[in-house]
């Protein structure tokens, strides 16, 4: 189950309630597998994640790249594999193809975690270098 830790912050305000959001989000596709709900369900959900994905990328990706980030092209296209990857997951609920809710949940736990408490940590250097971050308290 995925619930917000400190440890995850970027110390960027907008950042971390997207990176929050998009936790939340993974939360809810868990608990409707556990309400055993419909493909249909699943579908919507997804594509809510990969909207809300998109949108908190452009964002991510604006901000780093103003500072001149310089693992900024492989960081975009670990942002674009996701979203390609949950694009996949949601036509397979959309079609008749086989896929199990479970394994879209594994996913989603574990490429959010590892992407927040490690690619996205790497930017934060260069963000308070130009004075993007808040002071740590
Ligand atoms: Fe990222
Ligand atoms: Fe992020």
């Amino acid at each position: 189950m995925l619930t917000w830790d400190d440890r995850f912050s970027v110390k960027v305000t907008v950042i971390d309630e997207q990176h929050k959001q998009l936790f939340g989000s993974a939360r809810r596709f868990s608990e409707a597998m556990q309400r055993n709900e419909s493909r249909e369900a699943f579908a919507e959900l997804l594509g809510f994640l990969i909207e809300y994905g998109k949108m908190h990328f452009q964002t991510e990706e604006a901000i780093f790249l103003q500072c001149g980030y310089e693992a900024a092209a492989s960081h975009i296209e670990q942002h674009q594999l996701f979203l390609d990857i949950v694009q996949g997951f949601k036509l397979r609920f959309e079609s008749d193809d086989l896929i199990v809710a479970a394994e879209v949940v594994h996913f989603l736990e574990n490429w959010l975690v590892e992407h927040v408490t490690t690619s996205d940590q790497r930017y934060v250097p260069c963000l308070a270098a130009q004075g993007l971050t808040k002071p740590s308290s």
